[in-house]
């Protein structure tokens, strides 16, 4: 798929088959969020790749909306911590997309989960206090094929 096409048609994925994601293509979605923009080139990130089952479960719990985190079968779990060393999140976002699209290109989905309880998030992964955890990301491939068209801003709404 051209880059269009793969930002027309990646949608959020929540719930995943039981495929495991080959080391080759961990390795691919890592690269694609290490070569993301950033402001100044600072690259304020870590990631920390979750395999772990129990853990995965365990940051599910930390977030309203996060449970996708846990939804993979067993043989399938993995989620990328995003670890920031500053409070500024425009440049974890850049990271999220083109991990996010880099797997899409692959056929993996993905969805962010919103960390709510950052600081049981950080002690549960060992993560220094100063730094920043908000997010995490789970991937997958995807168990239903999701439909292409949902609601987005219109383009008289978004554009002047
Ligand atoms: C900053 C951010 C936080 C998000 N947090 C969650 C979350 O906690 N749980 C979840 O299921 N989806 C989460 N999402 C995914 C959005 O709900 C999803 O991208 C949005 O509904 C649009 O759907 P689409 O990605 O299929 O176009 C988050 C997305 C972003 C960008």
């Amino acid at each position: 798929m051209t880059v269009s096409e793969l930002i027309r048609t990646k949608r959020a994925v929540r719930q995943f088959t039981d495929e495991p994601l080959s080391e080759e293509a961990i390795r691919s979605i890592l690269n694609a969020g290490r070569r993301a923009q950033s402001s100044k080139n600072t690259q304020p990130w870590h990631f920390i790749a979750i395999r772990d089952r129990a853990t995965l479960r365990q940051l599910a719990e930390c977030g309203a909306y996060a449970g996708h985190l846990a939804s993979a079968p067993f043989s399938a779990p993995f989620a990328v911590g995003l670890v920031s060393s500053t409070a500024d999140s425009f440049d974890l976002g850049q990271a999220a997309a083109y991990m996010q699209l880099a797997a899409w290109e692959l056929g993996i989905g993905s969805c962010i989960a919103s960390m709510w309880e950052p600081e049981k998030v950080k002690a549960i992964l060992g993560v220094p206090q100063d730094r920043h955890f908000d997010v995490a990301i789970s991937f997958g491939y995807p168990l239903q094929p999701r439909a292409v068209s949902c609601s987005k801003t219109k383009w008289a709404q978004a554009v002047r």
